[in-house]
């Protein structure tokens, strides 16, 4: 068998909803002609006062301005739970899967709108009202799910923390989007560990510039014994208990926000990626119902945490608008074995599975132990997102998750695309692994040399794309200026996505990865920026550069070059514990891999750092490290290279 392409067997794409011939009509309307195109697709949500108008959008310099469906009005949780009622108030909506596995629970539409509705108003009980900013910092479970929700009813803008972030970046992000409440757990289960969500935000809420929050609502999650500040705390099942289970879902513009992410850039602190309700719905609605082919009856599996940008649109908003019914994982992929994706696949029969390469690579580690005990019979489609996959990684995906027989969706988007933009379907696009294929509706890919000349054919190049689509980001939050700066500069009048890509003769993109000081580390978006002035607030150390390197289970790791201030005695348990130090600092997902001290670092005459030298060394690739020339001291190089780590 060819192991590089892998055909639509007919039969599969006759009981999908687009075939290949349907994906080129589809395709061609919709960038022919946006406006019909959106229109159409628009009416799949509910609204309370119909749009007229579709697409407002100007990528030009000095007026980056996005606007979709701006005079419509609608509500994102009754879209998400409210409409489904009159046929499904008694269908499965939430399969709750603990860390352990003796918790599990089912939750119906029904319940789940009685839930978010008396957590709305114990939202409003607590004065937040429409506009305002309420932070969330829980763990997987489904009342994470209720938060966002019930956000969403009373048009409170949320901002979900992911529960490994440190009380630093919370700090950090309730000041920039001066949340009024914080809704956080006592603990977080996390493989077989917890982690004190509740103690986290204690620390984060007594720094000194953290005046904005008046209340923290505090679920019981592993039922653990937490200080309690009376002033504030407040007990979010007792305050739930209080309120009635009805909540008249407030009337939204289509452009009013939705929610703010924050996510790393290559430069400065995390930026607040804004998304506003109904371009957002509509776009993350369609791509979940077409490119997991969801019908009605389906079991759904993201594994993603709702910190990321991919547990709010294909764990909360998209499937939730669909209807759908889906697990809710609390826990890791490899506890409390490797067989625990596939034990949770049988368990509930799950149809549709979507996870990212690193979790793969973590159980291909692992031999047979992630298939040998289970028979994932009731899988039909895979996906996969964060990070691109290797051909082995698919391979093994394909066979032994997928028993061979599920197609995967190799998905690639970001926070900032709100949805999945580069995507096979299931039944219309032959997959070549590693590939993720063609573009979604409605979204018009590029490559660009480095002039911002648009390349044709099969190329290689920087990665944009060329006019807006309904889940676009509008700004970054309080910071239009740095959203113009960040995405529509690189190249004008175009979307610069930050990833290199290849475009094969089949008119198939590759993406190579960042090509700026992103990392992807295990699937989670770092800036060298951030972890580099971590490192630097240590006392001991002078100055830090960050690179990544290829690593075989997260994809990339970090490798931090230290200089150290004069006259630091080095040693391991220094290294140890500046490693810590990150860890606490930002998060463990930002801990230093490997730590090389070094006297001095490459830079130019002007100062600048060589970043492209010391990634190569990191990768341990330094026979082709280019012009050294206009260095200002070529010999620190060698100096590296004699004693890289990575070798
Ligand atoms: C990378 C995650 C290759 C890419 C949804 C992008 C991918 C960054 C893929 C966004 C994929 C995501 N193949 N690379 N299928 N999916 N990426 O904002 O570098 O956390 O720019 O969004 O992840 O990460 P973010």
């Amino acid at each position: 068998m060819d192991q590089s392409y892998f055909a639509v067997e007919s039969q599969f794409a006759e009981n999908c909803l687009v075939d290949n011939d349907k994906y080129l009509e589809m395709y061609q309307s919709s960038i022919e002609n946006p406006q019909q195109f959106w229109a159409e697709q628009g009416k799949r949500l509910d609204w309370i006062k119909p749009y007229t108008q579709i697409k407002n959008t100007s990528y030009a310099p000095g007026d980056i301005s996005i606007k979709w469906y701006e005079d419509g009005q609608l509500n994102a949780c009754y879209n998400c739970i409210d409409r489904h009622l009159p046929e499904k108030a008694n269908q499965i909506a939430l399969i709750f899967e603990g860390d352990e596995p003796s918790q599990s629970y089912s939750i119906t539409y029904q319940q789940l709108h009685d839930n978010v509705a008396r957590l709305a108003n114990g939202l409003k009980s607590l004065g937040v009202s429409k506009g305002d900013s309420v932070a969330i910092y829980m763990p997987m479970v489904c009342e994470a799910v209720y938060a966002m929700l019930a956000c969403a009813r009373i048009g409170a803008v949320h901002s979900v923390i992911f529960g490994g972030f440190s009380p630093k970046a919370i700090a950090d992000r309730i000041v920039n989007c001066n949340a009024k409440v914080i809704i956080t757990a006592d603990e977080a289960r996390r493989g077989g560990k917890t982690v004190p969500l509740k103690a986290n935000v204690d620390e984060a809420l007594s720094r000194d510039d953290v005046t904005s929050i008046t209340n923290c609502l505090v679920f019981k999650n592993t039922g653990a014994q937490v200080a309690v500040n009376s002033s504030v705390d407040v007990c979010a099942e007792e305050l739930m208990a209080k309120v009635p289970a009805d909540c008249p879902p407030e009337v939204m513009n289509a452009e009013d926000p939705l929610f703010i992410l924050y996510t790393s850039g290559s430069t400065g602190q995390p930026k607040g990626v804004m998304h506003t309700t109904g371009g957002y719905l509509v776009y993350a609605s369609m791509t979940h119902e077409y490119i997991f082919d969801y019908k009605a009856g389906d079991v759904y599996w993201c594994a993603a945490d709702v910190g990321w940008i991919t547990g709010h649109s294909y764990v909360v908003y998209g499937p939730l608008a669909n209807g759908a019914t889906q697990v809710i994982f609390e826990g890791v992929p490899t506890y409390p074995s490797a067989s625990r994706i596939g034990d949770v696949v049988d368990k509930h029969q799950v149809n549709i599975l979507y996870t990212a390469p690193t979790a793969i690579r973590a159980l291909m580690a692992k031999g047979d132990k992630a298939y040998a005990t289970n028979n994932r019979n009731s899988l039909r489609i895979l996906g996969s997102v964060g990070e691109p996959i290797n051909p082995e990684a698919w391979a093994w995906y394909y066979q032994n998750i997928g028993n061979g027989q599920c197609p995967i969706m190799d998905t690639w988007w970001q926070t900032e695309t709100g949805g999945i933009m580069i995507t096979p379907l299931p039944g219309a696009t032959g997959l070549k692994p590693g590939s993720a294929t063609r573009p979604f509706f409605g979204v018009k890919p590029a490559l660009v040399d480095s002039e911002g000349q648009i390349l044709s054919g099969a190329a290689s190049g920087n990665l944009v794309i060329l006019d807006s689509w309904p889940g676009q980001a509008r700004t970054i939050y309080g910071d239009h200026q740095r959203f113009e700066q960040t995405y529509f500069s690189a190249y004008k009048n175009m979307y610069f996505t930050g990833d290199g890509a290849r475009r094969d003769e089949d008119g198939y993109y590759w993406i190579t990865g960042r090509v700026d000081d992103v990392l992807n580390i295990s699937g989670h978006r770092l800036g060298t920026a951030e972890i580099e002035s971590a490192l630097v607030a240590h006392p001991s150390v002078a100055e830090a550069a960050v690179v990544g390197f290829p690593h075989d289970i997260k994809g990339q790791a970090i490798y931090a070059y230290v200089t150290p201030v004069e006259g630091t005695e080095l040693s391991e348990t220094l290294t140890t514990e500046l490693r810590n130090w990150v860890r606490t600092d930002l998060s463990p997902i930002a801990t230093p891999e490997l730590i090389h001290w070094t006297a001095g670092l490459p830079k130019t005459r002007s100062g600048k750092i060589m970043r492209r030298i010391l990634r190569k060394i990191a990768a341990n690739e330094f026979e082709q490290l280019g012009d050294t020339s206009t260095l200002a001291d070529p010999s620190v190089v060698d100096a590296l290279i004699e004693n890289r780590l990575n070798k």
